[in-house]
């Protein structure tokens, strides 16, 4: 396949050199680069991912010898490792930052709703900082498609990640564990836009979990998360069609942009047995558009972003 591609490449690039003076093909590199580089960068992030599952085979593979070395708990090693790693792409590539981690209530289960990017780089990072910090893992609820995906099983395996039934949900919670749902799903991810609504359709799920466990709710939202990736705004009555039949995320998504990237943690919002679901999700939506109000300025804006990125960071924390 790449034998291919690549003789390919050297034939176009015979005639190219042959046919069209090499300035011209230095030109077309250029003004082809930036096109290149922002449908490049979610490959890497897929290929992180793929790493990421690299990493959880070795650990598996090896773990006779890693139980040796590191005790038995080689699950707990190998998620450390692979949080170590995308703790250390998010504050290089987008300089990550929490703020209201003291809004987590301690030693007691959560769950947390929240906002769903175009591609959701911000739970990556956001459960591998909590892993570190508070040695909890965040579980999560993903679509179902995930699970048909080669290579995922390992993921779901060790990172312990779940489709997520109201069932499953609450017995997750009702064990002491953190639990995370995004709501909108894959609907808001690839039909959401720079204005950052939430496109929850009615799904009150996760009320009936925290309703049914008895647990808090803490919300949190990313700040410029829909100006590190996009989904393609154009067509869109074609991708939404495409969508209901297939229910696959086949929006094409571009970006991969160093924007600042800060995670805002709102107040929890206690168990109230006296709450209908309906009740309790529109409290919920309410709280997180609240943080969003608050923390993004809207429509986003890239330029906007980068700029914080490089600007001094401790402006975001008042
Ligand atoms: C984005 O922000 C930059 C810098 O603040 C501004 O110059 C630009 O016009 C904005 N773009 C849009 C589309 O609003």
């Amino acid at each position: 396949m790449f034998s291919i591609v690549y003789n390919l490449w050297l034939m176009v690039e015979d005639v190219i050199v042959q046919y069209i003076d090499l300035d011209f093909t230095l030109w077309l590199t250029w003004l082809l680069m930036p096109l290149l580089i922002t449908f490049l960068l979610p490959l890497v992030i897929a290929l992180l991912l793929y790493l990421t599952a690299l990493m959880l085979y070795i650990y598996k593979l090896h773990r006779v010898k890693l139980r040796n070395a590191y005790g038995t708990a080689w699950r707990d090693t190998a998620v450390h490792m692979v949080a170590a790693v995308w703790d250390a792409h998010g504050w290089i590539w987008h300089g990550y930052e929490i703020v209201g981690l003291e809004n987590i209530p301690q030693d007691k289960p959560v769950l947390f709703i929240y906002y769903h990017g175009a591609l959701p780089v911000d739970i990556y990072y956001f459960t591998s900082k909590v892993f570190l910090y508070n040695s909890r893992l965040v579980r999560l609820v993903v679509d179902r498609f995930l699970f048909k995906i080669p290579g995922w099983s390992i993921f779901a395996d060790i990172l312990k990640i779940i489709p997520g039934t109201i069932q499953s949900c609450s017995a997750i919670l009702k064990e002491g564990n953190m639990l995370a749902i995004a709501p909108g799903g894959v609907y808001e991810a690839l039909f959401g836009d720079s204005y950052y609504e939430l496109m929850w359709q009615k799904r009150m799920g996760f009320a009936k979990v925290a309703l049914d466990a008895k647990v808090s709710i803490v919300p949190f939202f990313t700040k410029n998360l829909r100006e590190s990736f996009r989904a393609v705004s154009w067509g869109r009555r074609i991708w939404l069609k495409i969508y209901a039949k297939t229910k696959l995320p086949l929006v094409p998504i571009f970006g991969g942009f160093p924007v600042k990237l800060v995670t805002y943690i709102g107040k929890p919002i206690p168990y109230d047995g006296n709450l209908t679901p309906e009740e309790l999700q529109i409290k919920v939506a309410d709280s997180l558009r609240d943080l969003i109000r608050k923390h993004q300025k809207v429509p986003g804006n890239i330029t906007r972003a980068l700029m914080e990125r490089i600007r001094n960071t401790e402006k975001h924390k008042d």
